[in-house]
């Protein structure tokens, strides 16, 4: 296991650019599968989760090759479609192959990849969806398997706007006979990385961004291989600037889309910190007092539940008493008995936590239960008194790329301890 020893104190200073989003590169690279020919992948995150991806996808039979941040995925020979326990286990997000393969083979074979801290994370949507267009879905002994003769376009209506769902189903939806349209669809700017990725390949796909997403299916002979750039980390580029803000820094992250940021923004703002957007940066200016504000967790483009636990440790330093809602997922406040050990004040009710602002917080022994939850704890450390241990940053790791390298370059004090 490795750590983080980090000693707080410092404001961090300078610029900082965010890499490509984790979250739309795992659908992209998915989604390789599905035009059996050579893509090529700029701005992919080095990041652990990533790491899983590409294993999918060589275990199944593409050739994956990395220059620095380019993939270049090769699909043509994938023969395998199933794929393996111990693979499904190292991420949940393998999950989204399940579109792609079902697509391309009419096929596919994978482990459940259960619950995980936050909640317990189900995927009756994505199959929902899948059988409406004809896949037949059998679930036993912990495998999932779909199969399907022939997918056909079909009207989809989420129960709610599920991400990874609509991104299977999107995925599905592009070598099936027909149209298919999927309703009280993900907002996320992802969904609309993901459309034009599959429009670059020969899909059509219209309307992601917006709650209603149709898809023409096309021949397998309409598809071509791709070039695609994924968008700036929303949520890497919104941790950064929240630790400029505990810790009363001045930090301007580059390659971003403000517009993408702008739920988070808006309640920074609130919150009374200084903000400068410019067309690809967003600038903090260190404010010492923090307004209390209330949050509440909502789907895009509601405040994003992935940026709820930075938040919270930001706002356990603020003036003043604030509401965190969490409405996403049902198991989102690992953090606060880590932020309490800290000397934060605060009550969790049902969905709500009760964050009663105190003047300052105190390193302490803690632990990294899920990747935010994890960069949550480095920035309430970063603004600490006194030295902290962080264990098991593995989580970490999956969702920031050497975290501790960019921070200590903005000033910060993090060494990170092999076991
Ligand atoms: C994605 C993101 C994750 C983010 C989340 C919500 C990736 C790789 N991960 O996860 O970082 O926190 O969106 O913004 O992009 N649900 C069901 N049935 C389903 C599917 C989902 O009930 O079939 C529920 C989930 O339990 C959860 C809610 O819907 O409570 C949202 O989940 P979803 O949007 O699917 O999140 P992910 O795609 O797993």
């Amino acid at each position: 296991m490795q750590k983080f020893l980090i000693v707080g104190g410092n404001r961090l200073k300078g610029t900082i650019r965010a890499s490509g989003s984790k979250n739309a590169a795992l659908p992209v690279l998915a989604a390789c599968i599905l035009n059996a020919s050579k893509n090529t992948i700029h701005e992919v995150p080095r990041l652990k989760d990533v790491a899983v991806m590409k294993d999918v996808l060589t275990y199944l039979g593409a050739k994956v090759v990395c220059e620095g941040s380019t993939f270049i995925v090769d699909s043509s020979n994938i023969q395998s479609v199933e794929i393996s326990e111990d693979l499904m286990r190292r991420m949940r997000a393998s999950n989204l192959v399940l579109g792609s393969m079902l697509g391309r083979f009419g096929r596919v074979k994978i482990s459940y990849p259960g619950g995980c801290q936050i909640g317990s994370r189900p995927m009756n949507l994505h199959f929902k969806g899948m059988q409406a267009m004809g896949a037949v879905i059998k679930e036993k002994y912990g495998y999932i398997s779909a199969q399907a003769e022939k997918l056909t376009g079909a009207d989809i209506h989420l129960d709610l706007p599920s991400v990874g769902a609509t991104e299977n189903l999107m995925m599905a939806a592009v070598l099936a006979c027909g149209i298919t349209t999927i309703r009280n669809a993900a907002k996320e700017p992802e969904m609309v990385d993901l459309q034009n990725f599959l429009n670059k390949m020969g899909a059509r796909v219209k309307g992601a961004g917006t709650d209603t997403i149709k898809i023409e299916g096309v021949r397998r002979s309409d598809l071509k291989p791709a070039v695609h750039t994924i968008i700036p980390d929303r949520i890497e580029a919104g941790t950064h600037l929240v630790a400029a803000a505990i810790t009363g820094g001045e930090v301007t992250v580059t390659n971003v889309i403000p517009e993408h940021m702008e739920p988070l923004l808006a309640k920074m703002r609130e919150a009374g910190i200084r903000i400068l957007a410019g067309d690809d940066f967003v600038r903090v200016q260190g404010s010492d007092r923090i307004r209390a504000v209330d949050i509440k967790t909502m789907p895009y483009p509601g405040f994003p539940t992935d940026m709820q636990p930075q938040m919270m440790a930001l706002l356990s330093l603020a003036e003043g008493t604030s509401i965190i809602t969490e409405t996403v997922f049902e198991n989102r406040f690992k953090h606060v008995g880590e932020l309490r050990r800290m000397g934060a004040d605060i009550k969790v009710e049902g969905q709500s936590a009760i964050v009663k602002g105190v003047k300052k917080l105190s390193g302490a022994y803690l632990e990294a239960t899920d990747l935010r939850a994890g960069a949550a704890l480095v920035l309430a450390s970063l603004a600490a008194e006194n030295g902290t241990i962080l264990e098991d940053v593995a989580h970490i790791d999956r969702g920031y790329e050497r975290l501790e390298t960019k921070y200590n370059a903005l000033g910060a004090r993090i060494v990170r301890v092999h076991d």
